[in-house]
């Protein structure tokens, strides 16, 4: 499963880069206005300072609503870098973007996915990803890691090639849980990520390795 960091933190995503775990990142516009990125030309260029950062994708959402709007954005947007996916969000005007991009090789990834329906569409149409919000279905006490794997089984059974990407995620279980249904990528905070290298075990088993061999060396 690939691991993408959802943040437009450049410190964060530097930090996961440097784990060693790190396949791509993805962003919003909440996230870029969270780290004060706001204006046309800051935007790009916060999208190609990530691409210089890391080795895999950089999903950078449009903002338009209308069809001719996400086509030009989109065009624009591919041209900082060769690591940018067109993110697009799944309604009329998307799928048809979807299509579009599609058919002139630049790949995306359709996001605010929330039902089976949607992902199917989204496949047809040709995206490069969906991404289902897993964490905000469970706030709704719908059953996030659910939808992944009936996305998965209609996918499997046409042979789509679009790749599921769980997003939304927000704790270490979420990613165990993707992991175990066979998402092809999850994105999350690096905090459920580094979450996952914690167990009190493993603290208290190299306390002791350190301590017997300090008692060992210390004559
Ligand atoms: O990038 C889209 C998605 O991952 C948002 O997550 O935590 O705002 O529901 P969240």
């Amino acid at each position: 499963m690939k691991f993408f960091i959802d943040t437009a933190n450049l410190k964060e995503i530097k930090e996961a880069h440097e784990l060693g775990v790190l396949d791509g990142v993805t962003t919003n516009p909440s996230l870029m206005a969270k780290e004060g990125i706001t204006g046309k030309d800051n935007i790009l260029s916060h999208y190609k300072a990530i691409c210089d950062i890391v080795d895999g994708d950089v999903s950078a959402e449009v903002v338009s609503v209308d069809l001719e709007g996400m086509i030009r954005e989109g065009e624009e947007l591919v041209e900082i870098d060769s690591k940018i996916v067109v993110k697009i969000p799944m309604i009329k005007e998307g799928v048809k973007a979807l299509k579009y991009f599609s058919q002139k090789g630049i790949r995306t990834n359709c996001t605010l996915i929330f039902s089976a329906g949607q992902a199917l569409l989204a496949a047809k149409a040709g995206a490069t990803y969906v991404s289902p919000f897993i964490g905000r279905l469970d706030d709704i006490s719908t059953d996030g890691i659910g939808l992944i794997e009936q996305i998965l089984t209609i996918y499997r059974n046409y042979g789509y090639e679009t790749q599921v990407l769980a997003a939304s995620v927000r704790h270490p279980m979420h990613i165990i849980q993707c992991a175990e249904v066979g998402a092809d990528v999850m994105t999350g905070p690096l905090s459920a990520m580094e979450a996952l290298l914690k167990h009190p075990l493993t603290d208290i088993g190299l306390e002791k390795f350190l301590a017997d061999y300090a008692k060992g060396n210390s004559k």
